[in-house]
């Protein structure tokens, strides 16, 4: 039966009805509606917030960070431009002696032994080294005990944390073992190719002799096909790594939160004795690495890397603040020529790449950082292996000129 609302009158029930149905329905109506506007508006919800390939899921876009500019990272780095190594190491441990942070000694055999390989100790830490690597990987190759006598065990000794070598100083050689360091063969280091196949079994004592001149090669291929050992062999101590890697971390922090990591490039520029060296032994005044050398390296890694800081160590600082400083790069000068060479060896051999000019010294640490290594060319000298072998760098390195 219909009703109709809007009259008045008609059937009983539909008076009755009359009364009722608007609010009802009324009621009912709205009641639905509202029903289905709320479950729409869920749907609607549910849908917003299903990922989809085309809408990222954040409402809000993510902060736009520029990499900062050279300059405005170079403003950062300013307070640090002249941190020394050696005040980190006083701010860690209250001292800047070297002999108060090495850790741990190297033991003596503990009877004279029938066969070992002893090093030639010539030159400073960076001859030292390559002489050291060398005799250390005769010694393991042949299964023989290495004796290292007193001048690498003042040099090394709690510095480097796993070396295996014993010590082999003078009181040994001379006393306890006479007979048998008396008798020692010997073998020029020079003509050594290969380190590790190169050699004639061992018999009795072999001493390694001579300058580590044209090492380099030979050194690098040992340490790649041995790089774990060799890493564990050159580990430095905690006290030692710890300095570095505080001056690192001041380093980053004071650079900021760029997105990007920081990469360090560690230079080497030996300037004083090598120069007159050179012109001793050869008579011409080598092609010194200029300005226009690092500047061209500085350039190289900024192409290729972002966020680079470049840390300068050298036995010529002034010459370096004077010529370097004012390069379009973050570069940091955080010694003087007195730094204790193992700290400034542990700090190159931590950063990611190298540029060096020259020495073993250098050639260690950019073995050691397993990094790029840029090295220089048309140095214009003979007598050493530099121009007269043409291969003498690893083939992976890159050259720049000098000129
Ligand atoms: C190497 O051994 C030879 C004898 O076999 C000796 O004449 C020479 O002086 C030794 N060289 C060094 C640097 O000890
Ligand atoms: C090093 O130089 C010496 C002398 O010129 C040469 O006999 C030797 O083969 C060279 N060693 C290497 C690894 O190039
Ligand atoms: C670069 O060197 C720093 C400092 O030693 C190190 O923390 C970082 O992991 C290195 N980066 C790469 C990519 O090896």
């Amino acid at each position: 039966m219909w009703c109709p609302l809007t009259q008045p009158g008609g059937p009983a029930v539909c008076r009755q009805w009359g009364r009722l149905v608007p609010a009802r329905l009324v009621a009912v109506v709205l009641l639905m509606t509202a029903v289905a506007v709320l479950q729409l508006g869920a749907v609607l919800l549910m849908v917003d917030r299903r990922p989809s390939p085309s809408r990222p899921l954040a409402v809000r876009p993510p902060p736009v960070r520029r990499p900062a500019s050279t300059a405005e990272r170079r403003r950062r780095a300013a307070p640090l431009l002249h941190l020394h190594l050696a005040q980190v190491m006083r701010d860690l441990h209250g001292s800047t002696d070297m002999e108060l942070v090495r850790a741990g000694r190297l033991p003596r055999p503990a009877s004279c032994p029938e066969r070992a390989v002893i090093p030639w100790a010539g030159g400073r830490a960076g001859n030292m080294l390559f002489e050291y690597l060398t005799a250390w990987a005769v010694a393991l190759r042949h299964d023989v005990p290495f004796l290292v006598p007193d001048v690498m065990i003042e040099t090394f000794e709690g510095v480097f944390a796993g070396m295996t070598a014993q010590r082999g100083d003078l009181d040994l050689l001379l006393m306890d073992c006479a007979h048998l360091w008396h008798g020692r063969r010997n073998i020029s280091v020079a003509t050594i190719q290969d380190v590790w196949e190169d050699l004639a079994p061992i018999t009795g004592w072999l001493e390694l002799v001579g300058f580590p001149t044209n090492m380099t090669r030979p050194i690098y291929r040992l340490w790649h096909a041995h790089e774990a050992q060799m890493r564990a062999e050159l580990r430095f101590s905690a006290p030692i790594s710890s300095i570095v890697h505080e001056y690192l971390r001041r380093v980053r922090r004071a650079l900021g939160p760029d997105d990007e990591p920081v990469t360090f490039i560690g230079v080497h520029v030996r300037r004083t004795d090598y120069y007159q060296a050179t012109y001793n032994l050869d008579g011409v005044w080598m092609n010194m690495p200029g300005a226009a050398y690092f500047e061209r390296a500085v350039r190289h890694y900024q192409r290729r890397y972002p966020n680079t800081v470049f840390v300068v160590v050298s036995d010529d600082m002034q010459w370096c603040r004077e010529q370097l400083a004012a390069l379009d790069a973050v570069i940091l000068f955080p010694g003087d020529a007195g730094n204790p060479p193992m700290l400034d060896l542990a700090l190159l051999g931590h950063c990611n790449h190298t540029i060096i000019t020259f020495g073993t010294f250098a050639l260690s640490a950019a073995i050691m950082t397993g990094g790029d290594v840029v090295v220089p060319k048309d140095l214009g000298i003979t007598w050493n292996s530099y121009e007269r072998q043409k291969d003498f760098w690893p083939a992976q390195w890159t050259e720049i000129s000098v000129l």
